[in-house]
């Protein structure tokens, strides 16, 4: 297997036909067959990996090169998100546009080539992989949620999310943040796999237009705390699945595939295998 080869084995799990801009690799290799994958990487992991005889590492989260500084073009998924949920277009970009701008500033101002850097000084090959895997884990819980009845309170909801396996090993709750199990689920939408949370701006816009219960896998408090402050809001639904562990059911179907192929692959730093 060579780096490229993870990329593209990414990609084709989830449909994709181009890398998204918050993907990268970032030290091209050839002939890997032990790899090191993790949520976080920084120059720790990667000397751990070197020490210990890994071939490659592959990363979650950006770790740097245009991977974080072009991070920002990947929130505009949320905009096709929230159109395919009925958002109109103008309203959809708007809502991006909040979220899109202050990570374009704070790309910019990120030293990006830290941790690359040092991949590059070892000779270990590198890569991160975002979105692919979000967009997996995004589809896991799609699929879990169309598992439903009709009449299928919050609650059920939250249940058939939960019987994701990774889910079930993991420390953190599924939390309603906003509502109540009782609730109906109704309309419902998943809103992963767009660079980060959509905050307040985009779960707003899903409320204001018939979505009655929006999955996010994390949210920042101030956010949360101007949904529950809106009385336009009253009767909808907010559900957090929790960070790590919905990053794991994005991850580790892939972690499977590889092994499947005969790689060995350890996962470390927040990844929950079940
Ligand atoms: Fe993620
Ligand atoms: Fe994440």
């Amino acid at each position: 297997m060579d780096t490229d080869g993870l990329m593209a084995l990414a990609l084709e799990m989830v449909g994709f036909t181009e890398v998204p801009a918050d993907s990268q690799i970032l030290v091209p290799g050839t002939n890997l067959r032990r790899l090191l994958v993790g949520i976080d990487i920084g120059v720790g992991e990667l000397l751990l990996a070197r020490e210990r005889g890994f071939d490659g590492v592959i990363a979650h989260h950006p770790a740097g090169g245009h991977a974080s500084v072009h991070f920002h073009h990947v929130l505009r998924r949320h905009a096709e998100l929230m159109e395919g949920a009925g958002v109109p277009h103008g309203e959809a970009l708007r809502a991006v546009e909040e979220l899109s701008a202050p990570r374009e500033t704070a790309g910019h101002a990120a030293n990006y080539d830290r941790v690359p850097a040092f991949a590059r000084f070892l000779r270990l090959p590198f890569l991160n992989i975002h979105q692919p895997w979000d967009e997996m884990g995004r589809q896991r819980m799609v699929g879990a949620l169309e598992a439903c009845d009709e009449d299928a309170a919050v609650g059920d909801g939250v249940a058939a999310l939960h019987a994701l396996p990774e889910f079930g090993v993991a420390e953190t709750d599924i939390v309603i943040r906003l509502g109540e199990p009782a609730h109906p689920l109704g309309r419902w939408a998943v809103a992963h796999g767009a660079g980060t949370n959509g905050g307040y701006p985009v779960a707003k816009a899903y409320f204001s237009h018939g979505v009655d219960t929006l999955v996010y896998i994390h949210i920042l408090p101030a956010d949360l705390q101007r949904l529950r402050e809106d009385p336009a809001l009253e009767g909808k639904t907010l559900v957090v699945t929790g960070h790590i562990a919905s990053d794991s059911v994005g991850i580790t179907p892939y972690i499977q595939r590889l092994r499947e192929e005969g790689l060995e692959v350890v996962a470390l730093g927040g990844v929950l295998e079940p």
